[in-house]
């Protein structure tokens, strides 16, 4: 603490003076004076005060002017300030000085008459990104200097882009990405252009020759567009490529071998597209990202493909590949997809010589052969998935080595002998060995793995009992041992158990005990096709989540219980059975539900980033059943005041407890001018309480609209807890209330923006380091004890927009109960669109689907870049934890991470600084397994120089 209490003190920042308060200054230009003082009215005046000269206002920033003596206002930045007046921009339009505006994430609908605005002719840079904005391109397409043009993410429409584009004299970067723009592909821009971003509209046609005559191309990317034929055979003319995105359209024809000049590619995706033809050999000499899935691409795989140093990723799922698995592979190679394909002989054994591999899928390909026992030295693997192949023999015992193998899929094989212990696998979290020739007993360890959630061995010829040792298992949801002859009778269930129990097909005898009616959580209990006997025990009547109950075919006596309606109950086959409920309905199926799960899970893992939103959608749909729908905020002011089901004060804080008054807040949330924050998952309203103190009180919905209390006992319990727990980086609840569709909870009203307003928002003063670093200190030591309690808590979504501001350099994380209300285990298929925020999220949460402390440590590490470099963490569709990544191999660009506006304020600074780079980076590493600890990240700051 010493330490650094000495470092605060060193890095005190030295008052600075600045153009526009030193003594000598010049004054700001009277006219503009008074244009910024009216327009601060209509921005607010908490933003813009206009007690403090304008010049000084967050957003603003002044220049001296070319001739006069005075100042002149040249950038204003007012992004995420929720304005949808379009007089704003009509008076912004009479600054004639103006050089970059950015209005990004408000709502504006109309920027008005631009005909008569007089700063189009200078300014350079525009940013309209999130809005609502629908006007006519012609409209803009009288600011004849812009550089940089940014409309992404809009209403706007329109059919011939050229007409419009080809006004703008000097631009460099251009981004019309998801709006409605339809017609083909521009190419009428200047050739300067460096960076043409034009996603997620509605272009058809082909890919225009005219895009190869822009010799600067650095960024091309027009995913999720309708573009058909095939791709320009060109590429010698682009050589400064180096991200080119052509994902989602209906492209067609081959690959085209000029790519192999672009020296400078470093990320090539043209997945789900029609392209045929071989893959050109050598175009992973310089990608190090590839990804090819969901085409129809043919031929052999090269021998050297995957050989070349520097690649990280390659995805060729999905294609018609055939020939062998090249043997050699780059050491930084960490994910390869090889699944549904043709290819056929066996399993390299070098496939783990480079070691660094984490994610590898040969699924649905003809592999023969056994599994080779140098799986097990491939140490980071975390996801293995080998299913139908033609793979035979034992499964090797090196696999049990695995100790951070988290998905370990098998199936539809013929695969032989015993299953191995697996006893040392103590991450793994699926085990699916169904469908193959597997004998013997289930081993008893199996269910001592204290992660596993999902454990799948139909359809084998397993014997003997159901290990009693499954009554402790900590984790398991899903379990489903049909068609096996295992024998006796069935033992204690986990409790844990959820999705659902199968047990058909096999010889179990004795009756069904009655401690199966403790499983509350269970959808679907399937006993169908056995021996048991006697009487239904009324105890499953506890089942309050049951959807289907299978008795079928068994020696049951007496009668059904009587079940709630929408239970779907099959008993046919048991004589002496009675069922007295009415709701019989003898088909017994495995359920269209569990189909589409199987559907979302194929169709995520090979998930393309590109799919994922659409994704979310889709699962939101399916799990409509265990997720409760919520109304969309934003009632009008005046609309009904929530009524309160359940109200409870969890602070013990006499001056909190008399002060709060639940419809007081109830009356707040049904308000939208109250709401101050909206996060991916909540909604901020300011509550002013009768004795006049401010609350915050927090809806919890989401965008995506899904939420789920569930139980609203176990809700009020969780959320209980969580109140007990007290920390000054932590946001605290203090109270909660449950209304029919939603719950909401209060907090002290302590808000002054959050990290990402303060780092990324219209505030234009640069942060200095000491706030930063006292805000990455104060994060860690939140989540430090976050992690520390007896049931550690996890975030769900960490990033600088869930961490609250008490003051400029002191944090509070919010959000800590979201992983008690969204499950992700249970949706399965979007796991990490759920889990959290773009830029933040671990690569291993598509895969392994399980929220860690690990992960959490990852996007922590994501925020840590974020003060180191003053960046948000996802730019131009590049993650800033993949950046920073590559740019580190080198230690001589090490500095070019920083944030050069403050990394050169002293010695001491520019030094703590790469100090807590390395920690970052030691955050952010690929493998959960690598990333330090939360304990050992504070440690580590804490003695930062
Ligand atoms: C404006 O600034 C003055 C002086 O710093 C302060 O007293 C006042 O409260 C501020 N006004 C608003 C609306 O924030
Ligand atoms: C490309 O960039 C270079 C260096 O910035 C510049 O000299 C050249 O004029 C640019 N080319 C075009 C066609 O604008
Ligand atoms: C691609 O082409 C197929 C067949 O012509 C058509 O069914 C499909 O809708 C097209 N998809 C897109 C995204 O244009
Ligand atoms: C892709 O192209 C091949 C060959 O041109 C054609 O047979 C196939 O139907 C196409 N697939 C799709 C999904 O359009
Ligand atoms: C691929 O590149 C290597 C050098 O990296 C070269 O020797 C080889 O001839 C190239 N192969 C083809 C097919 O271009």
């Amino acid at each position: 603490m010493l330490v650094l209490l000495f470092f605060l003190f060193l890095f005190h920042p030295a008052p600075m003076a600045s153009a526009a308060d030193a003594p000598s200054s010049p004054e700001l230009d009277k006219t503009q004076n008074s244009i910024m003082t009216n327009l601060s009215s209509i921005v607010g005046t908490n933003t813009w005060n206009s007690t403090i000269p304008v010049c000084n206002w967050p957003g603003v920033t002044c220049s001296r002017s070319g001739s006069g003596s005075s100042l002149v206002v040249t950038n204003i930045k007012l992004s995420n300030c929720g304005m949808s007046n379009k007089s704003i921009f009509a008076s912004i339009c009479s600054i004639d000085t103006l050089q970059s505006l950015d209005l990004s994430r408000n709502s504006f609908t109309d920027l008005g008459d631009l005909t008569s605005c007089r700063m189009k002719e200078g300014l350079r840079s525009l940013n309209l990104s999130s809005n609502r904005l629908s006007q006519p391109l012609s409209d803009l397409s009288q600011f004849l200097q812009l550089e940089v043009l940014d409309l992404s993410i809009n209403h706007f429409t329109g059919g011939n882009l050229n007409t419009y584009l080809s006004s703008f004299r000097n631009l460099r970067s251009l981004n019309l990405s998801f709006n409605s723009f339809s017609g083909d592909v521009p190419t009428s821009m200047v050739g300067s252009l460096a960076e043409l971003v034009l996603s997620g509209n509605q272009l058809s046609g082909s890919i225009p020759q005219g895009v190869f005559s822009y010799k600067n191309l650095t960024l091309l990317d027009l995913r999720q567009n309708y573009l058909i034929g095939s791709i320009p055979n060109k590429f010698n003319n682009i050589s400064k490529l180096e991200s080119l995105i052509l994902s989602g359209n209906n492209l067609t024809g081959q690959i085209p071998l000029s790519l192999l000049h672009v020296t400078t590619l470093s990320r090539f995706a043209a997945n789900q597209n029609n392209f045929t033809g071989p893959i050109p050999s050598n175009i992973t000499n310089h990608v190090s990202m590839l990804d090819l899935s969901y085409n129809s691409l043919s031929g052999k795989i090269a021998p050297d493909f995957l050989s070349h140093p520097g690649l990280q990723t390659v995805d060729l799922t999905s294609n018609m590949l055939e020939g062998a698995i090249p043997r050699n592979l780059s050491r930084s190679l960490y994910r390869l997809r090889l699944g549904g394909n043709r290819l056929s002989g066996i399993i390299p054994s070098s496939i783990c010589d480079g070691r660094g591999l984490t994610y590898l899928e040969l699924n649905n390909n003809q592999l023969t052969g056994n599994i080779p026992s140098e799986l097990g030295n491939c140490k980071n693997l975390s996801l293995l998935s080998l299913p139908s192949n033609k793979l035979q023999g034992l499964v090797p015992d090196a696999i049990s080595s695995l100790d951070k193998l988290v998905v370990l899929n098998l199936q539809n094989n013929s695969l032989s002998g015993r299953i191995p212990n697996f006893s040392d696998l103590r991450s793994l979290s699926t085990l699916n060995l169904s469908h193959n020739s597997f004998t013997g007993q289930i081993p008893y360890g199996i269910f001592q793995l204290q992660k596993l959630s999902t454990l799948d061995l139909q359809g084998n010829n397993i014997s003997g009992d159901i290990p009693v040792s499954i009554s402790s298992s900590q984790s398991l949801i899903e379990l489903n041992l049909a068609n096996n002859v295992l024998t006796g009778t069935i033992p204690t269930m986990p409790t844990t158990l959820s999705t659902s129990l199968n047990l058909s097909h096999n010889n179990l005898s004795g009756s069904i005990p009655s401690s199966l009616g403790n499983l509350i959580e269970l959808e679907i209990l399937d006993l169908s096709y056995n021996g048991l006997s006697g009487e239904v025990p009324s105890s499953l009547r506890n089942l309050q989540s049951l959807t289907q109950l299978v008795l079928s075919y068994n020696d049951l006596s007496g009668s059904v219980p009587s079940f709630h309606q929408n239970v779907e109950i099959s008993t046919v086959g048991n004589p002496g059975l009675t069922n007295g409920t009415g709701n019989n309905n003898d088909t017994p199926t495995t359920g269209k539900k569990k189909m589409h799960i199987v559907v979302i899970i194929v169709f995520s893992i090979a998930g393309a980033l590109v799919g994922l939103c659409l994704l979310a959608a889709a699962v939101m749909m399916l799990l409509s059943k265990i997720i409760y729908r919520v109304e969309d905020e934003g009632l009008p002011a005046g609309e009904s005041v929530p009524q309160i089901r359940n109200g409870c004060l969890i602070t013990m804080n006499s001056i909190h407890t008399s002060a709060i008054e639940f419809m007081k807040a109830m009356e707040a949330v049904s308000n939208h001018q109250n709401i101050f924050l909206k996060t991916r998952f909540c909604t901020y309203y300011k509550a002013v309480m009768p004795n006049g103190t401010t609350y915050s009180v927090k809806k919890l919905n989401s965008s995506d609209k899904i939420f789920q209390i569930g139980n609203q006992e176990k809700f009020a319990r969780e959320i209980e807890v969580l109140g007990k727990l007290t920390n000054s980086n932590v946001m605290v609840p203090m109270a909660y209330i449950l209304t029919v569709g939603s719950a909401y909870l209060i907090y002290e009203h302590a808000y002054k923006g959050t990290v990402s307003d303060l780092l990324h928002g219209v505030q234009s003063d640069v942060i200095d380091w000491p706030s930063r670093y006292s805000i990455a200190l104060g994060v860690a030591q939140g989540l430090t004890f976050l992690h520390g309690c007896t049931q550690p808590v996890l975030l769900l979504d960490l990033s600088t927009r869930t961490i609250h501001l008490k003051s400029k350099n002191e944090p509070q994380i919010g959000d800590i109960e979201l992983y008690k209300i969204i499950d992700p285990s249970r949706s399965t298929g979007s796991f990490s669109t759920i889990a959290g925020t773009v830029g933040y999220i671990p690569p291993e949460y598509a895969y392994t689907m399980r929220l860690t402390m690990a992960g959490n440590v990852y996007s922590f590490g994501v925020i840590l870049l974020e003060l180191l470099t003053g960046k948000p963490s996802v730019t131009h569709g590049i993650e800033l934890a993949k950046w920073a990544l590559s740019l580190s191999a080198r230690p001589d660009q090490r500095e070019q991470i920083l944030d050069t506006r403050i990394s050169g304020a002293s010695i001491a600074v520019h030094s703590q600084m790469l100090s807590v780079l390395n920690i970052a980076l030691a955050c952010v590493a690929f493998s959960p397994d690598a990333r330090p600890k939360m304990r050992n990240v504070l440690r580590m700051l804490f003695n930062a120089k």
